[in-house]
């Protein structure tokens, strides 16, 4: 079984239908199946991103906002998010800790790597916010980062799609799900996975990225305990 883990949520997947903000039944799902990982005493990390609220990139495309404030306002996103993630996991009697890498400490505790591993330690899930602290990274960077920093033996990309797959599945019905793929592949075939910066710092760790679909109740679970029925693709050397 994985011990410790880090798992990435896209800020739309928390968005459900709407497209837009929060679905507090998505929330409530999206807790419950973490719960399932530490009830079985799995360490978790988590990074959810902003999208559901702003995007750094689309915020600056009208030349209106600059692209550091508009990645800024996206981190503000993730805070968001991570609060409302917090709330949904510990009304599920799960033991949480916010850590953002912006210095908000009326509203969370600020990253200190040491300290979230504690947390880990005693069983808390730890939901990193606001990125890297830096505009030009994305969170799944920022997610890939946190990882690493936590010694997390891989990251889950948890998506709307069962995997990575060797052409675009809604486009072509024979698209084939690829089970493993090596970073080179990945960055080489422009696999969008995850950004190049986050797969080229996965790549340069070694760590193992994990994509499956989070809709697929139970599914993380059966990654976590390696089962045979577990439905993912693997990025690793
Ligand atoms: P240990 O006692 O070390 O096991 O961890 P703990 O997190 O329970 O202890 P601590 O006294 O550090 O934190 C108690 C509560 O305050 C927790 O809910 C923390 O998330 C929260 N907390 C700690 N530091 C900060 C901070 O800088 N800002 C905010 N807003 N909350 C904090």
């Amino acid at each position: 079984m994985i011990k410790r883990v880090l798992v990435k949520f896209s800020g739309e997947a928390l968005a459900g239908e709407n497209g837009f903000g929060i679905d507090s039944s998505i929330l409530k799902y999206i807790a419950l199946e973490l719960k399932s990982l530490v009830t079985l005493g799995v360490q978790v990390g988590i990074v959810i991103g902003g999208g559901n609220f702003v995007r750094g990139v689309s915020a600056s495309e009208s030349g209106l906002i600059k692209r550091t404030s508009g990645d800024h306002m996206g981190m503000l996103a993730t805070v968001i998010n991570g609060i409302a993630m917090q709330e949904a996991l510990e009304y599920h009697g799960v033991d949480v800790r916010v850590q953002s890498a912006l210095e908000i400490k009326e509203v969370c505790e600020t990253y200190i790597n040491r300290r979230a591993i504690r947390h880990l330690e005693k069983g808390r899930v730890v939901i990193f916010v606001a990125g890297t602290g830096n505009p030009f990274f994305t969170t799944d960077t920022a997610a890939t980062l946190r990882a690493i920093e936590i010694e997390s033996e891989m990251i889950i990309k948890a998506t709307k799609v069962n995997g990575v797959y060797d052409k675009d599945p809604a486009k072509f019905s024979d698209a084939i799900m690829l089970k493993n793929i090596s970073y080179e592949q990945a960055l080489k075939d422009n696999i969008k996975v995850m950004d190049d910066t986050a797969i080229a710092l996965a790549k340069d760790n070694s760590l193992p990225i994990v994509v499956c679909n989070m809709l697929l109740e139970g599914n993380l679970l059966k990654i976590i305990q390696k089962d045979e029925n577990a439905v993912f693709s693997r990025v690793s050397n």
